[in-house]
């Protein structure tokens, strides 16, 4: 059964380059090679995974009538940065739900989400969790009454629309494999919300990419994910009835989320440091920095044995840095 793509919009930077690290691979490879897929590079501003998730979503709230955006997540949230500067770029009012007390300083994602003209509610963390469902039926309710549609995007952007940006990337993976001569490859991309290893899992299964999608999780555990990546696959073929059936194999590399969400040790932040100085790739220390010393730490104990090529997925979160600049300068 041929695969048919629902309604999406141009506004990530595609093609993303697919590039060799040499020099990583000389100092971490031990015999493999490490790769990098730069979905940092979707955008500017406008940059990283969630970008490819809202080409789906704004589309669906375009053509369901929808003139706002209501989405929810932590303060440095690149996700509602992103939503936030689509929203901007395509007319549509954004809200956004953070988790965490109003900080006294702009900066970073929540700096750009202001920039962008976003309204921002920020909720105690407590309350957030509590509450977050009837939050957003409060506002959904809130801009009715003022005439206006909005769309609930879910955390991350991750549910069956979302999937698609993944599923849709991994096309472009394939003709990477196929310029690179790689027959056999482990793909390794931080997991958060899920819907990124979702796309991945399911869109390497759909375009046969001779490729294991694994996730390295940045917080709750390897179940968590497991089910949510069912979830998000159970909720794609619920709503879009006519895909192909495939079968959903998630896995994850737990054991490297540190002391928790958004909290790196001194080590993360020194392997940022020298992959930055090493090839001119800067990681962030809330996930692409974990998930790429996951994936070497999983490499040093043998779990992608016999598989030469390492692909990593750089799902950008740059302005994420800025805000943890301390750990960079231990002094400070
Ligand atoms: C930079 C970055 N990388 C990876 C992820 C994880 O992606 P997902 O939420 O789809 O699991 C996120 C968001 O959570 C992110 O902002």
């Amino acid at each position: 059964m041929a695969l048919v793509y629902p309604h999406k919009l141009d506004l990530a930077l595609t093609p993303t380059p697919f590039q060799l690290l040499g020099r990583a691979t000389a100092k971490w490879g031990r015999g493999h090679r490490l790769w990098v897929k730069r979905d940092d590079l979707t955008g500017c501003t406008l940059s990283g995974n969630k970008v490819r998730k809202l080409e789906f979503i704004a589309a669906h709230a375009i053509d369901t009538g929808c003139d706002t955006l209501i989405t929810c997540g932590g303060l440095q949230s690149n996700h509602c940065r992103a939503t936030a500067l689509a929203g901007a770029q395509l007319g549509l009012k954004v809200h956004l739900l953070l988790r965490g007390a109003e900080p006294a300083e702009w900066e970073g994602n929540f700096l750009l989400d202001h920039l962008a003209g976003a309204e921002v509610s920020c909720y105690p963390k407590k309350q957030y969790v509590a509450e977050i469902g009837q939050l957003f039926e409060q506002w959904q309710a809130h801009y009715a009454a003022a005439g206006r549609k909005a769309l609930a995007i879910p955390t991350g952007g991750s549910d069956g629309i979302g999937v698609w940006g993944y599923i849709a990337a991994c096309e472009e993976l394939q003709s990477d494999f196929a310029a690179a001569a790689i027959e056999s490859a482990h793909i390794v991309t931080a997991t958060g919300s899920g819907g990124t290893q979702a796309g991945l899992t399911l869109g390497a299964a759909l375009h046969d990419l001779p490729a294991t999608v694994w996730g390295v999780n940045v917080c709750d555990d390897e179940q968590y994910f497991l089910d949510k990546i069912a979830s998000d696959a159970g909720q794609w073929r619920e709503r879009y009835p006519g895909v192909p059936g495939v079968d959903v194999a998630p896995r994850v590399l737990d054991g490297h989320v540190g002391p928790g969400y958004a909290v790196a040790t001194p080590e993360i932040f020194e392997l940022i440091a020298d992959l930055a100085a090493l090839e001119g790739l800067v990681l962030d220390p809330v996930y692409t920095g974990k998930a790429f010393a996951g994936m070497l730490k999983e490499l040093a104990d043998g779990r992608f044995e016999g598989v030469r090529d390492i692909v990593f997925i750089h799902t950008g979160g740059v302005f994420g840095v800025f805000p943890q600049r301390a750990g960079f300068q231990p002094g400070l």
